[in-house]
């Protein structure tokens, strides 16, 4: 493998994981980053983010010189080789990807870029943003690379080096092979194709992950209403290698930063398209009306006459949008706590990642430092995130605090019959009640 000059554009979690891993294999990668405090604290190796092994790939990064981190976006991309795009692509208007940062970087850079240089998208945009980003730059010796990231937060280092596949498109085919010889080190089949396929692979692949979760909370309804277990279901189909038994576990709904923006945003480029897509919009409903099912379910367990929640104290265990993460981007656990405070809930909320001052979560609801203490005098407990910890909680004490001796584990986790011991009814998704 030969070493290349890498500039990476962003230090989200792609970029910064993108940026150290690509250090460690070799090559020499300056990122940049328009937030002059958060380049000082990454010249520290003081990664802000929770990514296993991630903190460690920069100091060595840094250690051996391999990288470095700018705040100045065109002194990143003078010497460079290549240079990857990891920049943000939030739901715009609409639902469509906002594609701001992208367009200002390229215009930023359009002037500096080495002649001869491959510009790389990693962030995930709508098909056609390779050309539009090309036209942008309006430089025809620099040709513009479609090279996705499959990476799940929490755990971007080990599917970084460790990936199923990797994905370059582009219309010229020499930028494509330089793109992806950076991975040569790595042992994973390379598709090569063009730009479009290579940006609507992974809208396609978001898209399907979320259809298997809106597939798998729908099937724990059903499973529910016939007296099944949806682990015995999901197990049965699992088997079979066309299906697959990852990605099936229930849940108060699918979150985070990328299936929900993606799904919408796919859904705008099928509208731009003239092309329906009732399975792309059947999967975004489903996870909405999976989680006021599941909100109906706490309301009705309060039994208040009148339907509403007001005077209710109810206790969360898990705020994140899934464990293993300090991200509450379009965290489902979000989704249904709103809809229980609408009804008129107080919350107390215990999460092991978030410290106790949230003044963004302060009208919603209270952060506690103990789980014991967010179930002082609460009605029902619901654990929203599957931090291992709640597995080996001390139930008894949780039991004690409690004034109804009611969890919901709407992530299909917890040991019932522990909780059964510690005097708790615990209800799962998709388990016989
Ligand atoms: C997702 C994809 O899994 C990655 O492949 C992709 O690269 C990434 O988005 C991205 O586009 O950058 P991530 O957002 O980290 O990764 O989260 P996931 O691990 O996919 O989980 C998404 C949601 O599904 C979470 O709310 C999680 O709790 C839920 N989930 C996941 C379930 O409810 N059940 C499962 O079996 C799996």
């Amino acid at each position: 493998m030969q070493a290349r000059r890498v500039a990476v554009i962003g230090t989200g979690y792609v970029g910064l994981t993108t940026g150290a891993c690509l250090a460690a294999l070799g090559h020499r990668v300056v990122c940049a980053d328009a937030d002059a405090g958060k380049v000082e604290r990454l010249r520290r190796a003081e990664v802000d983010i929770m990514e296993p092994r991630l903190p460690e790939l920069v100091e060595e990064g840094l250690a051996a010189g391999r990288l470095t981190f700018v705040q100045d976006t065109p002194a990143a991309v003078r010497e460079a080789e290549i240079v990857f795009l990891c920049l943000p692509t939030p739901m715009g208007s609409g639902g469509a990807a906002d594609l701001a940062a992208v367009e200002a970087v390229a215009d930023e850079i359009r002037a500096v870029l080495p002649h001869g240089c491959a510009v790389v998208n990693k962030s995930t945009v709508p098909v056609g943003t390779s050309e539009r980003v090309a036209a942008l730059l309006g430089r025809p010796d620099v040709s513009v690379v479609s090279n996705p990231e499959f990476l799940r937060e929490g755990r971007a280092v080990q599917d970084f080096m460790h990936p199923d596949r990797l994905v370059v498109g582009s219309a010229d085919e020499d930028a494509a092979r330089l793109v992806a010889d950076l991975y040569a080190g790595l042992d994973a089949p390379t598709l090569l194709m063009d730009a479009a396929g290579a940006e609507l692979t992974k809208y396609a692949a978001n898209f399907f992950l979320a259809m298997k979760l809106s597939f798998a909370n729908n099937l724990a309804t059903l499973c529910e209403a016939l007296g099944a277990d949806i682990d015995d279901v999901t197990r049965g189909i699992g088997h079979d290698p066309r299906i697959g038994g990852a990605f099936l576990q229930p849940g108060p709904g699918w979150g985070g930063s990328c299936l929900p923006k993606d799904t919408h945003a796919l859904l705008t480029v099928c509208e731009q398209a003239g092309v329906d897509f009732p399975l792309l919009r059947a999967t975004i409903e489903t996870n909405l009306k999976h989680q006021q099912t599941l909100v109906e379910r706490v309301v009705a367990g309060c039994g208040q006459p009148d339907g509403s929640l007001r005077g209710v104290r109810l206790a969360l265990f898990g705020l994140t949008f899934k464990a293993g993460t300090s991200d509450l981007r379009d965290s489902p656990a979000l989704a249904v706590a709103r809809a229980l405070r609408e009804r008129g809930a107080e919350l107390y909320a215990y999460d092991p990642a978030l410290s106790e001052t949230r003044p963004d979560l302060s009208d919603l609801l209270t952060l506690t430092a103990t789980p014991e203490e967010a179930a002082g005098g609460a009605a029902a407990c619901l654990v929203l995130t599957e931090w291992p910890h709640f597995h080996d909680l001390d139930w008894e004490a949780v039991a004690g605090r409690l004034a109804s001796p009611v969890v919901h584990d709407f992530r299909n986790f917890l040991d019932a019959e522990r909780l059964r011991r510690a005097g708790l009814t615990c209800r799962a998704v998709g388990r016989p009640v």
